[in-house]
């Protein structure tokens, strides 16, 4: 798994159509939310990814019934065992911290063996801790092993240390009659909060920063289709315009994507959006632009290093400022290996001049966006590239290269 590698051959126009799959950070919320009932859960679009294999068999250790075909993914968490949750499946996913809540509601207990920070930054938890503790739960211990109790957990109006993705989640899936304020409202946690309303919840205020959540007394079985992946998408439509190619990419939610089309629009790509698909057309004389990512509704982090690879093509210094992660400006020095002269200002800042043609080379993936940056680096570079570490993209984009395939790119895994 792990000697995976993609070797691409660049300078193919990518030209035709392509569907975007099921969100990976929708998917994994929901799942553990699923959990909230004994009735059987029924999700639709739900990714083919790694991670979601790793989530199922994670519910499989703790006795939920799981059964998942490619695309529908069937939940039934009869009973919950209130076991420790064992190290070696959990630190294969930080998502999993999402279990904490529903193993909280169900058993008034969970312990969880817990990954520290990883390769593209410290990533706290603190944010779900304190919201845990407004809730009326107590946390015996934090460091590499999480455990928490509770007699009973209380709604309350409180507001969130920072507005953590993954810990406002934890808070609406572990909240009763509650607000919770500095809310996180990216398109994940407006999905999850529409699937929590399909199963009974009452929440308000989805997709601002403030939630009103309204106690039930019990939460029924449900289905619901997974929100379409933003993450996957933007990453497609700066695969076309970086290759210079025109393509359709479907099954989108423009909405999830405004700061993106903006910047987009800055840099100088011509496309055209309709009300699920866009149409990227090939663009010249690229212009270079100030990248600033912050949390939702502005520019996503996830799509910092894929955008900064098409900067490689515009005129101008471009400036990237990572303003969340203190790690992910690491996908730099590959590209510098393809011929980019970036200069790293501080952990959180970078820029770097273009027009630059890219070079072909043996690059890694330093995390799952990181390497979905240098795939599209190679797409655009003179000659074949290798991208080692793939297992990373693995994780969070299903059948990568066979949707670049079909648009035409000269990809293919080996050995
Ligand atoms: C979620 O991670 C996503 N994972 C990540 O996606 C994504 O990069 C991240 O949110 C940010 O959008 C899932 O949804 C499963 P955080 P999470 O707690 O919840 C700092 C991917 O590529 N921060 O929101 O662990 C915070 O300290 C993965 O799909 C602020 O500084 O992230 C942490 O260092 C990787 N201020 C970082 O941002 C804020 O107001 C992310 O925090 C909020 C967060």
């Amino acid at each position: 798994m792990h000697t995976h590698r993609f070797l691409v051959t660049g300078g193919q126009k990518l030209k035709g159509m392509v569907k975007v799959g099921g969100s990976k950070n929708a998917a994994l919320p929901i799942i553990a939310a699923a959990l909230l009932t004994d009735e059987e859960v029924v999700l639709t679009n739900v990714p083919d990814i790694a991670d979601v294999a790793v989530f199922s068999k994670i519910l499989q250790a703790v006795g939920v019934e799981t059964h998942y075909d490619g695309d529908c993914f069937k939940i039934l968490a009869k009973t919950v065992k209130n076991i420790e949750v064992e190290h070696a499946l959990v630190s294969k996913l930080r998502g999993s911290s999402l279990l904490l809540s529903p193993l909280l509601v169900r058993n008034k207990e969970v312990r969880l063996a817990f990954p520290g920070g990883c390769v593209i930054g410290k990533r706290p938890i603190d944010a779900h801790l304190d919201a845990f503790k407004a809730l009326g739960a107590h946390v015996l211990a934090s460091d590499e092993f999480l455990h928490l109790k509770t007699d009973q957990l209380v709604g309350c109006d409180f507001t969130m240390t920072e507005a953590s993705v993954t810990g406002t989640e934890n808070a609406i899936i572990a909240a009763g009659q509650t607000t919770i304020r500095l809310a996180a409202s990216e398109p994940h946690v407006q999905d999850l909060c529409h699937f929590l309303n399909a199963m009974g919840a009452k929440i308000s205020g989805i997709g601002n920063h403030t939630l009103h959540i309204e106690g039930v007394d019990k939460l029924h079985g449900a289905e619901h289709r997974v929100t379409s992946d933003y993450l996957e998408a933007g990453t497609l439509v700066i695969a076309a315009a970086i290759t210079g190619g025109e393509v359709t990419v479907q099954d989108i939610r423009p909405h999830h994507l405004d700061v993106f089309w903006q910047k987009l629009r800055e840099v100088g790509v011509q496309f055209e959006l309709g009300d699920d698909y866009v149409t990227v057309f090939p663009s010249n004389h690229l212009k270079a632009i100030t990248l600033k990512t912050a949390i939702f509704p502005s520019f996503p982090t996830d799509l910092q290093a894929p955008f900064a690879t098409l900067l490689t093509k515009a005129e101008g210094t471009s400036s990237i400022f990572e303003t969340l992660f203190e790690g992910r400006l690491q996908y730099l020095h590959e590209l510098e290996k393809m011929g980019l002269q970036p200069r790293t200002l501080s952990p959180y800042r970078a820029e770097f001049a273009g027009p630059v043609q890219l070079k072909a080379a043996t690059v890694a993936s330093w995390d799952l966006r990181a390497g979905a940056a240098v795939v599209l680096a190679a797409l655009a570079a003179e000659g074949q590239s290798e991208i080692t570490d793939i297992y990373y993209i693995d994780r969070g984009y299903a059948k990568f290269e066979e949707k670049l395939r079909s648009l035409g790119a000269k990809i293919e895994r080996v050995e």
